[in-house]
């Protein structure tokens, strides 16, 4: 009884700061750099997701059949590889593969969007995603850090921009890893806007922890910010917290 008591007071002491948004509005480039900044762990849980819809894509398992993508992701064999050092190689490796340029590909990233909705697959990678809030401290980047998996984080960040901006900023980062090619042609921006449109749509209207911002959250439009400005806000805001 003692230990248990002991183990939640634990919990509640370590800070989380959650950032939530779109894809392409930025969060996971402020996530990351925060995170190296402050020395915090980093939660990615669109990266749960995006393995989860890649472990059904290679097993067969239909995209709309719950009950197996339920304990395909209850059972995920996942290791996140962290660089220790400027230089080392982080990674992310499910059953034995390094799967970091797979998991970023659109067709996964579309994939991710449709099981996303299913409560099912939600709610088994929920202790997943909690288990990432380790001293000193999380930054946890997705669509429902703030409303639903650390609902109750004294920073709570909802990033957004333009949906074409957003494009733009997709076909330049595909383009600068020489990703642009799918099914033998160029992809090209109006496309790439198409997907994101029909991805926010996906993500905002589903029945189960849409994509909005938490009621305690501050809105940050970053699409005509620097990520140095969006993050000298963010950090910002933690100091007048007192987090940081
Ligand atoms: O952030 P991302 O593009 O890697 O996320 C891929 C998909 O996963 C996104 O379209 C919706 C889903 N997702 C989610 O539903 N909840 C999260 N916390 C993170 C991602």
């Amino acid at each position: 009884m003692k230990r248990k008591a002991r183990k939640i007071v634990i919990e509640n002491t370590i800070p989380v700061v959650t950032i939530d948004g779109p894809g392409g509005s930025g969060k996971g480039t402020i996530a990351g750099l925060l995170a190296r900044e402050l020395g915090w762990h980093l939660l990615d849980s669109g990266a749960l997701y995006r393995l989860t819809a890649l472990a059904a894509m290679n097993h067969g398992v239909a995209l709309d059949d719950e009950a197996s993508l339920d304990v395909l992701a209850a059972h995920l064999d996942v290791q996140f590889i962290a660089a220790e050092t400027d230089g080392d190689e982080s990674g992310i490796i499910l059953e034995g593969e390094h799967v970091e340029a797979a998991i970023r590909q659109e067709d996964v990233g579309i994939s991710a969007s449709r099981i996303a909705a299913l409560p099912a697959v939600r709610d088994a990678l929920m202790s997943r995603q909690r288990a990432f809030a380790e001293a000193p401290g999380l930054v946890a980047d997705g669509r429902d850090m703030g409303t639903v998996v650390f609902a109750d984080a004294p920073v709570k960040i909802y990033l957004t921009a333009g949906a074409e901006e957003r494009a733009k900023r997709r076909y330049f980062q595909l383009k600068a890893k020489g990703q642009l090619q799918a099914k033998g042609a160029d992809v090209s921006i109006e496309r790439l806007l198409a997907d994101i449109r029909a991805r926010d749509e996906r993500d905002m209207s589903r029945a189960v922890a849409p994509l909005k911002p938490a009621d305690d959250a501050i809105v940050l439009d970053s699409t005509k910010l620097t990520i140095q400005e969006v993050l000298g806000q963010v950090m910002d805001v933690m100091r007048e917290r007192g987090i940081i």
